[in-house]
């Protein structure tokens, strides 16, 4: 693959995949399927859906009479975990390896399909002896191994809702997340290896355990071997679970029959105001999407080694982790650790152990391994990668370049996929045979209708920046907020009428190639951790020494963004140094380690509109040494 500077009709600094790269892909002929897509989105997805097993046909491909509150498949019976395992485990890919697990500290496991569905299996037995049942939810807290796809798939597979908060979330986030989901099982672990240290997660959730009453039990799964307090009654270890007679027969195990738009998942994310908001993902819709998304952006073939360095616990492990891969009959691999632990070659030393072919990551980990430079990706042998993507954040065009000629030796094109929790899937990205751009994320997927809008909603011209939007609904989409749909249509569905509001600028160049800019809303994306202004802002008045504060992201030359806070004390208080590190080290015990701010700046009073609002948008510019705009609006 070579930089084309100036190639006919495309514009910009162009790479045009391999002859061969075309010839092999799964969709060789991107604009046929775009055409396809385009003409008949339903017939499209019926298309796509009938590559999967169901139990029962769906009667319609697509109900949208009661529209922002979009059905897919509906009338259609399935399971997402059917899809999963079932299917495969009838077939000579019960041999194949679904999953290889590499610890921090060297441990190695590998599943293969009947492997990875008999633990399935038990442990699903386990979760109905313990009365969890079809529609109740399950909170997983875990590190990343194996037992955090055997515990979701465990729980789709009953019909039970999971509901996974990342690892890295610490008390507070854990906590409300487990009461509004009103989770009375908790699966966590006694702790997990990252950067060299043992994140102590049973210790975190039982202090979140102690400001909330609903959660009845707790199942621990023991991965470091430190000990940890069992409550008696409350807490019980998972591999003792899995061994009781019961389950060691495996019991009854077969995998509930679900409608195609009962609920899968909940994934927490933030918002623009208030707490996280419950995202809901169905088994039907979702499964669709996740598959064919996977199947045509990463090509996945029988003979793959896929690698996504995502978290399980955030929707790009969800989606393209555990089910994605899952769905496809691939072998994953999954890595518990850092990157750089021990030394900055770690991942690039899995690549060639593993012979990992297609790998999936995020701007921010590109940045930072490139900043120790090409001499440790050069000291491993990693001509077995065909094909990179990234997630999660903008990609400047410089890291893109580095990942593109240092890790894909001008060899692997790089899939930018752009999408959110809420999609569930892809919506803009490359597919192999499609020529990218260093930093834009490319073209629409098929059936997705992407359009950019100025404030009163009419598309804006190529080269002018502009909102996000989404024109039609797409199979693995959002299907409301859980206990909340008022503010699914809000959120969403409110600003311009027919239309999703993504929460997203970006501008579409003379190609119709698409340039995502950044968050237009109060979320941060800290190293692509989507995090909001509103959740941080309450750990940091949880302390006694603060009366308020507003959080902005700035710029960073690692992280993409990192958080900045103004702070204002309470009588009493005075600044100082180390009362700035008490209130870093606050925050992040509350919220997690992602969440410690760059820096925290103590003020007497903050920008505000007459009706209170603070103006972070002043901020931002003032920190920026910017033009600080309309200043009409300011009361202080
Ligand atoms: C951002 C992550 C630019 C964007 C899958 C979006 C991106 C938010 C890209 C969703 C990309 C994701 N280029 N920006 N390729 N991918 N984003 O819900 O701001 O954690 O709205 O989902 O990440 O974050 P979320």
């Amino acid at each position: 693959m070579t930089a084309n500077p100036n190639p006919e009709p495309l514009h910009g600094e162009v790479y045009r995949p391999a002859p061969h790269v075309v010839l092999s892909a799964n969709v060789p002929d991107p604009e046929a399927v775009y055409a396809e897509a385009a003409r008949d989105l339903e017939g499209y997805w019926a298309r796509r859906a009938s590559e999967l097993e169901w139990f029962k046909p769906w009667d319609r491909v697509l109900d949208d009479s009661k529209k922002p509150f979009y059905q897919w498949f509906v009338g259609g019976k399935t399971n997402i975990v059917h899809n999963a395992l079932d299917r495969h485990v009838r077939t000579w890919r019960r041999n194949k390896l679904a999953l290889i697990w590499e610890g921090e500290n060297g441990d190695l496991r590998t599943f293969s399909y009947h492997a990875l569905s008999r633990e399935v299996c038990k442990f699903s037995v386990v979760l109905r002896s313990m009365g969890v049942s079809k529609g109740d939810r399950v909170t997983i807290y875990m590190p990343r191994i194996p037992e955090t796809w055997i515990a979701m798939l465990a729980c789709a597979k009953i019909g039970a809702v999971h509901s996974v908060v990342y690892g890295g979330f610490s008390v507070e986030a854990l906590h409300g997340r487990i009461e509004d989901s009103a989770s009375k099982l908790i699966i966590t672990a006694d702790g997990g290896y990252m950067g060299g240290k043992v994140v102590e997660l049973k210790q975190i959730v039982d202090e979140a355990l102690k400001r909330t009453a609903v959660a009845e039990n707790v199942i621990v799964v023991k991965r470091t071997g430190k000990p940890v307090n069992m409550e008696a009654g409350r807490d019980f270890w998972y591999h003792e679970l899995i061994n009781l007679p019961l389950t060691r027969n495996m019991g009854k195990c077969e995998t509930e029959a679900m409608d195609a738009e009962d609920p899968l998942f909940i994934l927490y994310t933030s918002g623009t105001t208030g707490k996280p908001k419950a995202v809901l993902h169905t088994h039907g819709g979702y499964q669709v999407g996740v598959y064919a998304t996977l199947k045509d952006v990463f090509d996945l073939k029988e003979e793959d080694r896929w690698w996504c360095t995502a978290d399980p616990g955030w929707i790009t492990g969800h989606s393209y982790i555990v089910y994605g891969p899952l769905l496809n009959g691939a072998t994953s691999f999954m890595y518990e650790g850092g990157p750089s632990y021990p030394f900055p070659d770690r991942w690039w030393s899995m690549i060639a152990k593993y012979g990992i072919s297609v790998f999936y990551t995020t701007p921010t980990a590109i940045r930072g391994l490139m900043r120790f430079g090409e001499a440790w990706p050069n000291r491993h042998d990693l001509s077995s990668l065909r094909l990179l993507g990234s997630v999660g954040e903008p990609i400047n065009p410089e890291a893109w370049r580095w990942f593109h000629k240092h890790i894909g030796k001008e060899q692997c094109p790089i899939m930018d996929t752009w999408w959110q929790t809420e999609t569930g899937g892809f919506m803009i990205t490359p597919m192999p045979a499609v020529p990218t751009k260093p930093g834009s994320a490319a073209k629409p997927y098929p059936g997705v209708a992407v359009d950019i809008v100025d404030e009163q909603g009419k598309p804006v011209k190529p080269g002018e920046e502009g909102f996000l939007v989404l024109k039609k609904p797409w199979p693995a989409m959002l299907r409301t907020i859980y206990k909340d749909p008022e503010r699914y249509v809000q959120t969403y569905w409110s600003k311009y009428p027919g239309m999703y509001l993504a929460g997203d600028s970006a501008r579409r160049d003379e190609d119709g190639y698409f340039w995502i800019i950044g968050r237009v809303d109060d979320v941060i994306k800290v190293s692509g951790y989507r995090l909001g202004t509103a959740e941080l802002e309450s750990a940091f008045v949880s302390h006694p020494a603060v009366a308020e504060t507003a959080v902005i992201g700035l710029p960073h030359e690692v992280k993409g963004i990192a958080i900045h806070a103004y702070v204002i004390l309470r009588a009493g208080y005075e600044p100082s140094e180390a009362l700035a590190e008490e209130l870093r080290k606050h925050v992040a015990h509350e919220m997690g380690p992602i969440a410690k701010p760059e820096k925290i700046e103590f003020v007497k009073s903050l920008p505000k509109t007459r009706s209170g609002k603070i103006m972070r948008r002043v901020l931002k510019a003032r920190a920026q040494g910017l033009s600080e705009g309309d200043l009409s609006t300011l009361e202080e």
